[in-house]
C-alpha cells in the first residue's frame, strides 16, 4: 500500500499476478469497499489500511463513528481491523500521523517476529504454508513469509511448499509470486496433496498466519489451516502460528466465540469468471477455521516465541 498524505493507494491482490493495478482510495467508504472486495487482504494489512482510511476520514471532516463501523463492519473475523479502528478513534491527535506509525511499527514487528522464527528453523528445513502471510497481507515483510524471509537472510536453506488455497488462491497467485520476486525456491501444490507430502516426510515446519488467536491461544486463519494442523500433528511436524500481538483479541476467550466470515458462494461455483459447478447446488463457503491451541507448536510473535500454556504466555504478553 502507499500513501501521499490524502490518498491510499492498494495494489489490487485480485489481479495479481496477472496485472499489478493500483486502486486509489479517497475515503473511507472506498477503504471499505476495497477491504470488503478483498482488493486489499490480510489481517495486519486490512488494519493499516482502515487506519488510513480513518485518518482521511478525520481530514475530510467526515464522521468518525460512521466511518468506523463502516470498516469495523467490512470483515469480520480478523481482529487486526477492529483493533486498528479502536486506536485510531482513541487517538486526539493528528490521525494521519497515528496511521502512518502503525504503518511503521507492522514492518517492524514482522521484521521482529520473522528473527524470533527464524530461530526456530533448521539450516535447512522444507516449510509449508497457507495463503498468503506476506508481505502483501501486512505493511510490508510478512509474518509466515517474515519468518522464511529472516531464515533466508541469516544464510539458512529454506525450500517453501505453498499450498494454492482454494478458492481464492492466495497461495498461488500471491504467495508464489512473492517468494519467486525474493529468489526463494518455492514449489506450489493444490490443497489436496499436503497429506501425501506429509506422509513422504517432505515438510520440517508448517508455518502459517492468524487473522485472531483467542486469549486460549485458539487461531483462526485460511480455511484450511485446520487440516494442515491436523496432518501436522500426525506425522510429527511442529506447527507454527506468526503474528504480531495486535492480532491476538484477549477479549475473544476461545476460537468458538471467534466470528468466522461466510463468503459467496459463487467464489466456490466459479473459477476465474467460468461457472464449473451445476446450476442450484448448495454450498458452504466459511472462510476460515479455527485451530485449537493443542494443535499448535508455538505462536511466534513481536514479542518473542509463546509456548503453551498459551493462556498464561498470553497473559504475560499483555502484562509488559
Ligand atoms: O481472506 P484473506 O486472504 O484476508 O485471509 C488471510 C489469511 O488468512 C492470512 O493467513 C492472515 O490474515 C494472516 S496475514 C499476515
Amino acid at each position: 500500500m502507499r500513501w501521499n498524505g490524502r490518498v491510499l493507494s492498494l495494489l489490487d491482490q485480485r489481479l495479481l499476478p496477472r496485472e499489478e493495478t493500483w486502486v486509489d482510495c479517497h475515503n473511507a467508504s472506498e477503504v471499505a469497499d476495497a477491504i470488503r472486495t478483498m482488493v486489499v487482504r490480510g489481517a495486519p494489512a486490512i488494519g493499516v489500511s482502515a487506519a488510513f482510511g480513518m485518518a482521511m476520514a478525520a481530514t475530510r471532516g467526515d464522521d468518525l463513528q460512521q466511518a468506523a463501523d463502516e470498516l469495523k463492519g467490512a470483515r469480520p473475523t480478523a481482529v487486526n481491523l477492529a483493533w486498528a479502528v479502536d486506536r485510531m478513534l482513541r487517538t486526539s491527535g493528528d490521525l494521519a500521523a497515528e496511521a502512518e506509525r502503525m504503518f511503521n511499527e507492522d514492518v517492524a514487528a514482522n521484521m521482529r517476529l520473522g528473527r524470533y522464527g527464524a530461530e526456530l528453523l533448521g539450516e535447512r528445513a522444507t516449510v509449508l504454508t497457507h495463503c498468503n502471510a506476506g508481505a502483501l497481507a501486512t505493511a510490508g515483510y510478512g509474518t509466515a513469509l517474515g519468518v522464511i524471509r529472516a531464515a533466508v537472510e541469516s544464510g539458512k536453506r529454506i525450500s517453501v511448499f505453498a499450498d494454492e488455497t482454494r478458492p481464492y488462491l492466495q497461495g498461488a497467485r500471491l504467495t508464489a509470486w512473492e517468494l519467486q520476486r525474493d529468489n526463494i525456491e518455492t514449489t506450489l501444490i493444490t490443497d489436496n496433496m499436503s497429506g501425501h507430502f506429509f506422509k513422504q516426510g517432505a515438510f520440517d515446519a508448517v508455518i502459517v498466519g492468524a487473522d485472531r488467536i483467542a486469549a486460549n491461544g485458539d487461531a483462526a486463519n485460511k480455511i484450511g489451516t485446520y487440516t494442515l494442523a491436523v496432518l501436522a500433528h500426525a506425522h510429527d511436524v511442529p506447527f507454527y502460528i506468526a503474528a504480531p500481538v495486535s492480532t491476538i483479541d484477549p477479549a475473544t476467550p476461545n476460537g468458538d466465540a471467534i466470528p468466522i466470515e461466510e463468503r459467496s458462494a459463487q467464489e466456490v461455483t466459479d473459477f476465474f469468471g467460468a461457472r464449473v459447478a451445476p446450476e442450484g447446488i448448495q454450498v458452504r463457503h466459511p472462510a476460515f477455521d479455527v485451530t485449537p491451541a493443542r494443535l499448535i507448536t508455538a505462536i511466534i510473535t513481536d514479542k518473542g516465541v509463546l509456548r503453551p500454556p498459551y493462556e498464561e504466555a498470553i497473559r504475560n504478553v499483555f502484562k509488559t
